[in-house]
C-alpha cells in the first residue's frame, strides 16, 4: 500500500528500513494531553510493531515527508461479539487502531488524518465492519482528529484502574482459596460466561494460549465444594449460581514482556514524594502510604483481563484475587513490573470498588471511539443499535490491545 497526499507519503512499515526511526519517533512523542505534567512514553525494546503482532491480522503504516519519517499508526483485526440491544449478540469483524504518532515539528499538516484514512482503507479491504479506537478524554488533539475531523462517536468510557507494586506482598484472607485453571479450562468458562460480552474476541483460545498470559485463576470461599475433571466443570452451580456461590475469576497478561513505559517530565517534588513515599512502605508497610512506583525508569506491567464475578460475596473475593495478582508482581525475580493495571467499565461499580487502585495513578475516563466502514443499511442499522445501546453489563478489553 502506497498512498500520497500532496508531499506525504503513506506506506507501510518496513522494518529493516524504518526500524530505528519509528523507535526515535516513538521517544520524542509522549502520549496524553500536551499540558499534562505527566507525559508518558512507550519503549518497545527494538521491535515496533510488538504491541499488535500478537493479533489475528494486523499493520503498520508509517507517513514520509522528504524521506523523513513523520508518523506512523497500527491497526489490528479480528472477530468480536457486539451487542445490539440487550438480547441480541452478533459477531463482526473489527479493527483497531492504536499507536498513532506525529512527529512533534509536523503536527497540524494533515499527517495524523491521512495516516487513519489509509488504515481504514485497508480495513475496508480486509471487509472490517466498524473501526475503534481508544483514547483519553482530555487528549483534545486525539478527541478532535477522530470525533470532529475523521466521524468517529463516542461509544463507550472505560476507567484505567493502576494499582502500584509494594515491596511487601499483601495477606489474602484465610477464609479464600484461589486455583489456577488449565488454559482449556479457562477457554470453555470463557466462552460460556462471556461469550456474549460486548467486544468478547471469537479467538480467546489464541489470546489464552499466548506465552504472554500468565494464567487464569478462580477464588471462591474455602470450604465450598468445589470440583474439576478435565472435561467437565461443576463448580457449585456454574449453570445456575444460588444466592449462596459466589466467585471470581481473572487472567493476567504481562505487558512488561513486549514493551515498557515511562513516565517523563515530572518536577522534582514528585520525584522525591515518590521516593520516599517507598521508602516508607519498606520500612513501614503498615502506614499503608500511598505508593508511587518507579515509574520514571523503563517499567512493565501486568495487565488484568477477563474479570468476572458473580454472588454476593464476589467483590472480596475478586478484591483477593488482584491481591494475589500484586503478590505474584512482588515476589517475582524480575522485579520490572511495577504496576497491575486493568481496565474496566464507568458503569461497573462492582468491579471498580473490589479492584484496589491508586486514585492518583489511575484514569477515570478512557474514551473508546467507533466508526462504521460499510455504508450498506443493514450496516449503518447495526451501527446505530451498537452505539445506542448504553451501558452493557460487561466489556471485554483485549490485553492485546493495551
Ligand atoms: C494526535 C496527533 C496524532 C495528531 O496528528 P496531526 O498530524 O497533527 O493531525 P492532523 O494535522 O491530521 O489534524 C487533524 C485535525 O485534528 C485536530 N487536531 C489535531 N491536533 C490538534 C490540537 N493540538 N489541538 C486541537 N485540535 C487538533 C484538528 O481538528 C485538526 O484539523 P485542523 O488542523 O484542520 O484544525 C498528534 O498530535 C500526536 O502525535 N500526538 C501525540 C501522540 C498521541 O496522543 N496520539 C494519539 C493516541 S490515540
Amino acid at each position: 500500500m502506497a498512498t500520497t497526499n500532496k508531499d506525504i507519503k503513506i506506506r507501510s512499515y518496513d522494518m529493516q528500513i524504518d526500524r530505528s526511526r519509528v523507535e526515535d519517533l516513538e521517544r520524542r512523542c509522549q502520549v496524553g494531553p500536551a499540558e499534562s505534567m505527566f507525559l508518558l512514553f512507550t519503549d518497545t525494546m527494538g521491535d515496533p510493531i510488538c504491541r499488535i503482532s500478537n493479533s489475528p491480522l494486523y499493520k503498520m503504516l508509517v507517513a514520509e515527508m522528504d524521506n523523513e519519517l513523520v508518523g506512523v499508526i497500527q491497526g489490528s483485526i479480528k472477530i468480536v461479539t457486539v451487542v445490539s440491544s440487550p438480547n441480541k449478540n452478533q459477531a463482526a469483524s473489527v479493527g483497531y487502531i492504536l499507536g498513532l504518532r506525529v512527529s512533534p515539528v509536523h503536527r497540524r499538516k494533515g499527517i495524523g488524518s491521512s495516516l487513519v484514512q489509509s488504515l481504514e482503507e485497508w480495513f475496508v479491504t480486509k471487509n472490517v465492519d466498524f473501526a475503534y479506537m481508544a483514547t483519553e478524554k482530555d487528549n483534545e488533539a486525539s478527541v478532535k482528529l477522530f470525533m470532529n475531523k475523521l466521524g468517529f462517536i463516542q461509544f463507550r468510557t472505560l476507567s484505567i484502574l493502576v494499582n502500584p507494586v509494594r515491596h511487601h506482598v499483601t495477606p489474602i484472607p484465610s477464609n479464600v482459596e484461589i486455583v489456577k485453571f488449565k488454559i482449556e479450562q479457562a477457554e470453555v468458562l470463557y466462552r460460556r460466561l462471556m461469550g456474549s460480552t460486548e467486544f468478547f474476541p471469537d479467538d480467546i483460545d489464541a489470546i489464552l494460549k499466548n506465552k504472554l498470559s500468565l494464567g487464569t485463576w478462580v477464588a471462591y470461599p474455602r470450604g465450598e465444594s468445589y470440583s474439576w475433571s478435565d472435561h467437565q466443570f461443576e463448580f457449585n452451580g456454574l449453570d445456575g449460581i444460588g444466592p449462596s456461590n459466589s466467585w471470581a475469576m481473572l487472567s493476567v497478561w504481562n505487558c512488561g514482556d513486549l514493551f515498557k513505559l515511562r513516565v517523563g517530565g515530572a518536577p522534582l517534588s514528585c520525584l522525591i514524594y515518590a521516593k520516599s513515599s517507598r521508602f516508607i512502605d519498606r520500612i513501614f508497610p503498615c502506614l499503608n502510604v500511598p505508593v508511587v512506583p518507579d515509574v520514571f525508569n523503563p517499567f512493565g506491567f501486568y495487565f488484568m483481563y477477563g474479570m468476572h464475578c458473580e454472588g454476593p460475596k464476589s467483590g472480596p473475593l475478586m478484591t483477593s484475587l488482584c491481591q494475589f495478582v500484586h503478590n505474584m508482581a512482588t515476589t517475582t525475580r524480575n522485579k520490572e513490573c511495577k504496576v497491575i493495571v486493568t481496565e474496566v467499565g464507568e458503569w461497573d461499580t462492582t468491579l471498580r470498588l473490589h479492584i484496589p487502585h491508586s486514585k492518583l495513578l489511575s484514569r477515570p475516563e478512557d474514551l473508546w471511539c467507533i466508526k462504521a466502514l460499510k455504508t450498506d443499511q443493514q450496516e449503518k442499522h447495526n451501527f446505530f443499535e451498537l452505539t445506542r445501546t448504553q451501558s452493557p453489563t460487561a466489556f471485554f478489553v483485549d490485553p492485546r490491545e493495551v
